[in-house]
């Protein structure tokens, strides 16, 4: 049994707190901002009603053996404050979240090897704060190296899939060309279906191959036809999907833009790599939210 906390109880961190939950081996503490009335997950096996501590303030987190985080990369200031309690006996942090940079996020609050970025992909929606939707299942992959493989462990014997990947490096850059392409939608203002038009497609494809060629260059094993690949996956998803950057956008939140696309821009520059479209994307999302 492990006493774990999960940061940011949204989409992602509520099917979390599900799984564990069913997993009957932890003890599991929910820590968010705001109270809450109660916590339903619609999983594609049933609903799990939620049954676990709720914590709203950081000052008073009792010390435990994991720390899950599920809050958005640009709510990582916010998350940090409760790492000071939380990790107090050395506990060691999964990122939940996308990019290929969760070490560097909390790299300035944690020492390095207490930090496990976790690629996590999930079709999930928030319906309220208190119900969330989960559409299929929930994928988790991590480095294969004891800390990955401990992670993976707390997950045995749950509906979810989680692995080590000897090639995390791949796994995350592979997620990222997916998730960059979706900066179209918030900036089109539609959703999946947007991505059908033959010019919408043609500049998809550019900001995949942007993203594919810096992440060659960081190391990452991505065919020539990544590209191709991410652009069918849009094309056969519901026309009316909605990622998360259009959800942000469409909500006033604020957006992953540098997460998913500046760093592509970042890490182009630093390698002498080209990446117009996505720079020009940043640039217009970075307009809109001023
Ligand atoms: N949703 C998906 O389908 C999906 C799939 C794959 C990957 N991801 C990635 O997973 C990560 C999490 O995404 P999400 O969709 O779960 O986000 P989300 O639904 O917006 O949930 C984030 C949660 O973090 C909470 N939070 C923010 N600051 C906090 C703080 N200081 N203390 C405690 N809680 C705090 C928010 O609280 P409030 O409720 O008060 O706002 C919110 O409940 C992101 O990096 C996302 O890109 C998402």
């Amino acid at each position: 049994m492990a006493r774990i906390a999960v940061i940011g109880v949204g989409a992602i961190g509520s099917v979390i707190a599900a799984l564990l939950q069913q997993s009957g081996r932890h003890e599991v503490m929910l820590c968010t901002r705001r109270p809450m009335a109660g916590l339903t997950v619609e999983t594609p096996d049933g609903a799990v009603s939620i049954k676990a501590m709720v914590l709203t303030d950081p000052t008073v987190a009792p010390q435990v053996d994991w720390v899950l985080v599920a809050t958005k990369a640009y709510d990582v200031a916010g998350a940090a404050k409760w790492l000071d309690r939380l990790c107090a006996a050395g506990a060691p942090v999964a990122v939940l979240q996308n990019g290929v940079e969760h070490r560097e996020r909390f790299a300035p609050y944690l020492p390095l090897e207490s930090i496990l970025p976790v690629m996590v992909d999930c079709p999930v929606e928030r319906r309220s704060p208190e119900l969330v939707l989960q559409r299929g299942q929930m994928h988790l992959k991590v480095p294969a190296d004891d800390l990955g493989r401990s992670f993976v462990d707390l997950f045995a014997g749950t509906p979810a899939d989680a692995a080590a990947a000897p090639d995390f490096q791949t796994v995350v850059w592979r997620k990222l060309c997916h998730n960059a392409a979706g900066v179209l939608s918030a900036l089109a203002l539609q959703p999946a279906g947007v991505m059908q038009g033959e010019a919408m497609g043609e500049v998809l494809l550019q900001i995949v191959r942007e993203c594919a060629a810096v992440g060659r260059a960081e190391g990452a094993q991505l065919d020539e036809q990544v590209a191709e690949a991410v652009l069918q996956a849009y094309r056969d998803t519901p026309p009316d999907a909605v990622n998360s950057i259009y959800a942000d956008r469409m909500a006033g939140r604020p957006m992953e833009i540098d997460a998913r696309n500046g760093v592509i821009v970042r890490l182009g520059r630093k390698h002498g790599i080209a990446t117009p479209c996505n720079q020009m994307a940043v640039a217009l999302l970075q307009a809109v939210v001023g």
